[in-house]
């Protein structure tokens, strides 16, 4: 795909495939484009050339289709976007009863045993500003799951978070990628994503500069560019 901001180029033939059940880290310093990507990945941007297609059907055609291939791509953001004046169970059953026509009861039982089995079920009836960040984030990963989305695209889900909550988003992420589902995950936790990731992509100005296996990665990344990274993370 091609994608520029008012002209300015960010990426000019990028390319990727991810296949069912892959587990992606992509890891890069700041305003390499790992934002930008999942933003076109999902059609929140507007790509200048290529397409992108899942499970063969293009997510950039005419905009008029756009929700019905959305609806198959669960995005979460660094910052919450619960609905604020919603109750934790409302903003649940918002998408699968408004976007997919699922029954409301129907929804809000699968949404009360997912809250259920994160801890979270004496909170269906609060509202977000009453719950921590970790709690948020969590339900806003859960308000994704409800939709039962072919692909997770999660942009520094635990970057807004205090340290001692970021554990909690993450083992909820990871049990997701142990349940075999496909993601991209754009992190700066290391260890967690050499855990979790079968891939780990490494981006630089708009670039994939690697694209390998976590031990690859972090034992014997092959370029110099990504050996600075790690330097710079102090992580070997
Ligand atoms: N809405 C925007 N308008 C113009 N330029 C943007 C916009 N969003 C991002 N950019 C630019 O695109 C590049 C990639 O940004 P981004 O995808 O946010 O990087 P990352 O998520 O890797 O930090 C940066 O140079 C950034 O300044
Ligand atoms: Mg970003």
């Amino acid at each position: 795909m091609v994608k520029a901001y008012d002209g300015a180029p960010i990426f000019s033939g990028f390319s990727l495939n991810v296949e069912k059940g892959d587990v992606i880290a992509v890891l890069g310093p700041s305003g390499c484009g790992k934002s930008t990507m999942l933003r076109c990945i999902n059609g929140l941007e507007k790509i200048q050339g290529g397409d992108i297609l899942l499970n063969g059907e293009s997510v950039v055609k005419e905009e008029k289709d756009m929700p019905g291939v959305r609806k198959k791509i669960g995005m979460v953001f660094q910052s919450y976007e619960l609905f604020g004046h919603m109750t934790v169970l409302d903003n649940l059953t918002l998408g699968p009863v408004k976007a997919k026509g699922e029954d409301k009861a129907e929804a809000e039982k699968r949404a009360l045993a997912l809250l259920d089995r994160v801890g979270l079920k004496d909170k269906a009836q609060s509202f977000p500003r009453n719950l921590s960040g970790g709690q948020q984030q969590r339900v806003a990963i859960l308000r994704a799951m409800l939709m039962d989305p072919e692909i997770f695209l999660f942009d520094e889900v635990t970057a807004a978070l205090d340290p001692e909550m970021v554990q909690e988003v993450l083992s909820l992420v990871g049990e997701l990628a142990k349940e075999g589902k496909t993601m991209l995950i754009v992190t700066h936790e290391m260890e967690f994503a050499r855990k979790v990731a079968n891939r780990i992509l490494f981006m630089e100005e708009g670039h994939i500069i690697e694209d390998t296996g976590p031990e690859e990665f972090f034992e014997h990344p092959t370029t110099e560019r990504s050996r600075r990274f790690l330097e710079g993370l102090h992580y070997n």
